[in-house]
Order: C-alpha cells, then sequence, then structure tokens
C-alpha cells in the first residue's frame, strides 16, 4: 500500500468508528476507513433512518468526509462489520468509490466476540466495469 498509512491502521480506524454507527433498525454497524494519497484518513459509520431509503452506509459517509475535506485520492479502504466474514460493500457504494478510483485495495474485515477475520480484496475486484460519465 503506497502513502504512509498502513492498512492495519486504516483497520483501527474503521472500527473505531463503527462504534458509532446509528443502525438501531438492522442492528448491523459498519465503519469505513480511506487512506487518501496525501496520507490522511477518513472514516464513517453507517446512518440508518425510520425512512429506511435514507439510510447512508458507511463507505458513501466515509467518502462524503474525504471530499467535504477538498480530498479526491482515495488510495485504500477498509470496512469493518459484525464477524465471522465481514460484510462487501454494497452495489451503490461501490460505484460511489468507484467514482474516485477504479482500484485500490479494500480489507473486508469482521469483528466477531472472540476473533476478528480480514479477507484483502479490491476495488476492481468487486466492481470490475463502474459506470463512467463524460465529466462536462
Ligand atoms: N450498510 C453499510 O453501511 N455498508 C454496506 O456496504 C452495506 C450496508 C449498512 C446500511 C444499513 O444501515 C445496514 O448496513 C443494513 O443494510
Amino acid at each position: 500500500m503506497k502513502g504512509t498509512v498502513s492498512m492495519a491502521q486504516l483497520i483501527a480506524a474503521a472500527r473505531e468508528v463503527r462504534r458509532r454507527a446509528y443502525a438501531p433498525y438492522s442492528k448491523y454497524f459498519v465503519g469505513a476507513a480511506i487512506a487518501t494519497k496525501t496520507g490522511r484518513i477518513f472514516a464513517g459509520c453507517n446512518v440508518e433512518n425510520a425512512s429506511f431509503g435514507a439510510t447512508i452506509c458507511a463507505e458513501r459517509n466515509a467518502i462524503g468526509q474525504m471530499v467535504a475535506a477538498g480530498e479526491r485520492q482515495p488510495i485504500a479502504c477498509a470496512v469493518v462489520t459484525a464477524g465471522p466474514r465481514g460484510g462487501s460493500p454494497c452495489g451503490i457504494c461501490r460505484q460511489v468509490l468507484w467514482e474516485f478510483a477504479s482500484d485500490m485495495p479494500i480489507a473486508l474485515v469482521g469483528e466477531g466476540p472472540r476473533a476478528i477475520s480480514r479477507r484483502d480484496t479490491s476495488l476492481k475486484k468487486l466492481l470490475p466495469d463502474g459506470f463512467r460519465l463524460k465529466r462536462g
């Protein structure tokens, strides 16, 4: 992984922010952290809503934090959910990540009551042919 941020640090940030996830309906708590080319980390958790469709995933909130800070070049991502295998980003989040990087390493971490699992994948594997619109 390029830059100064290690995947271990990114996972730690995602685990930390996951504790603040607002998921009273699904009880499925998600934390995501994104490292950028400049060596910064942006974290986000899922925020649910009584109007279920208004729920925002952790990955998209992390991207929002990144963009609001003036950064647009993610180089790695960690997503932490409940164990035993960890969850894979939903289709919308894959597309939102893809807007800013067609490939980057992604660690999928599952936090069990005793053990932590980790699967390493990449955005290209999760979304090999994302939708791109010519910028005006
Ligand atoms: N969720 C995420 O935060 N990221 C994903 O990639 C999949 C789903 C959240 C949305 C909702 O709060 C809960 O998980 C159950 O779908």
